[in-house]
């Protein structure tokens, strides 16, 4: 049998089988769970803030933060967390600011000031983009003409997806993700991990994730702690 021999193959098809069981479990708890928000409620606040000039980039987004703080208390990152990191990933390079991330779910604030283009990414996860301010262009896969998205557009990006994508310079938007946000890290950060080695950066990503996480698990704290105050 070559390499691999009769007993090899039958631990390959348990391991199989455990990996499809497993993903099988998460996808069910991702289809039951209740999630903070969802794509169409970030795109309806944040199109109240498109259309600003690439130069009020900055104002629209201070105010966005100032509107998902009160909306989602005690799952948005303080200000003082609030840090604009690089990001590479699928050859483009972009900036983002995190505002909000659990296991499957994450709110972030994403753009670039040069244009840049790249592989969008295939993801365990639904992911929007409403635009801001700028353009950008997104080439999906098996056809031969790229869709065009203006500011207050919102850009969908269905689970299993790839595409090209395409950023002008001065481009910027807010992103929700939903599915199973861990898996999407290999992907976010490969390109800083393997091209750029700009550990720094790979640290500072990181952190911010898991400051996020840590807020969520205070959250449930709370929330339990409530639960049992009232229950019990
Ligand atoms: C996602 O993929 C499906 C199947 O290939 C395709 O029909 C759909 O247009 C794609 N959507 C996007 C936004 O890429
Ligand atoms: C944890 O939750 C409590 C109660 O909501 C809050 O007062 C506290 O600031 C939170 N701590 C952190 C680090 O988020």
């Amino acid at each position: 049998m070559g390499l691999c021999g009769v007993g090899c193959l039958h631990s390959i098809a348990k391991w199989v089988l455990v990996l499809c069981f497993l993903a099988f479990c998460i996808q069910y708890w991702l289809n039951k769970k209740q999630h903070l928000t969802s794509g169409e409620e970030i795109a309806a606040i944040v199109k109240k803030y498109s259309g600003v000039k690439s130069s009020e980039a900055k104002t629209a987004f201070d105010k966005i933060a100032t509107v998902l703080r009160r909306k989602y208390p005690g799952h948005i990152l303080p200000e003082e967390d609030m840090q604009w990191i690089f990001m590479n990933a699928g050859g483009w390079m972009g900036s983002m600011c995190l505002m909000h991330a659990s296991l499957t779910e994450y709110i972030l604030f994403f753009g670039t000031a040069v244009e840049t283009s790249g592989h969008s990414g295939r993801y365990w996860a639904e992911i929007s983009d409403t635009l801001i301010t700028g353009s950008m262009r997104q080439w999906r896969e098996g056809e031969l003409q790229a869709h065009i998205f203006k500011s207050g557009d919102t850009v969908p990006h269905p689970m299993g997806n790839a595409t090209a994508v395409y950023f002008e310079a001065d481009t910027w938007m807010v992103e929700y993700g939903q599915g199973f946000i861990p898996s999407t890290l290999t992907f976010a950060l490969a390109d800083t991990f393997f091209s750029t080695t700009d550990f720094v950066t790979l640290f500072y990503i990181l952190r911010v994730y898991a400051k996020a996480l840590f807020m969520e698990m205070n959250a449930s704290i709370d929330d339990w702690r409530d639960y049992v105050k009232h229950n019990i």
